[in-house]
């Protein structure tokens, strides 16, 4: 039997047709494609098309709007139902960047410290609207830009939990950064 060659046309993808490699194809699978175009003044000479792997995570109501009090955190798991997917969801009281609801002050982070995996639970100050200082290095974010590192020895900030309102419910969306423990936030911890 004649070997199979390795190249194959993936069905439309997201209205994409895509000639890729059967790797590339199984690679693909878990994730969705973002087509983007880009101008001949960003150098790429004229309009070529580039696509951005964006990772897929579930749409999972986390909480609502009427129950969330002010500088009184609630807590959640997500993406997964393991400790490192902790998650505190915030009503800050005023606008912070990623901020969802009437007055983008409705946030959520990650509570495990990106540096090595210190636990900030119960780290959170409101008078100042940051996370920490982490136990082990006193590391302290920025709750109001995105969980950016205040002070500390952490080089990367706490992962931004992504979210949308629809009504009265709050629902997360997806992770900004990596969550600690993980090499890759789409795979499942064993
Ligand atoms: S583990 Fe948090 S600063 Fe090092």
């Amino acid at each position: 039997m004649a070997p199979q060659t390795e190249k194959e046309t993936a069905p439309d993808c997201q209205g994409l047709n895509l000639d890729v490699t059967r790797r590339q194809f199984l690679f693909i699978g878990g994730v969705s494609l973002v087509a983007l175009s880009l101008p001949s003044s960003l150098g790429f000479g004229g309009q070529q098309s580039m696509q951005a792997m964006v990772a897929a995570y579930p749409r999972t109501r986390i909480g609502s709007v009427s129950e969330l009090k002010l500088n009184d955190p609630v807590t959640f798991k997500y993406p997964y139902d393991n400790t490192f997917s902790t998650n505190y969801l915030y009503k800050l009281g005023a606008e912070a960047g990623g901020g969802v609801g009437a007055d983008k002050d409705i946030v959520a982070f990650n509570t495990i410290c990106p540096h090595q995996g210190g636990f900030l639970q119960g780290r959170f100050n409101p008078e100042n609207q940051v996370l920490g200082p982490c136990p082990l290095h006193l590391t302290t974010f920025d709750l109001t830009r995105h969980g950016m590192v205040v002070s500390g020895h952490a080089t990367q900030g706490v992962p931004q939990i992504t979210l949308e309102v629809e009504g009265d419910d709050i629902y997360a969306t997806g992770v900004l950064g990596l969550i600690y423990s993980f090499y890759d936030n789409n795979v499942a911890p064993a």
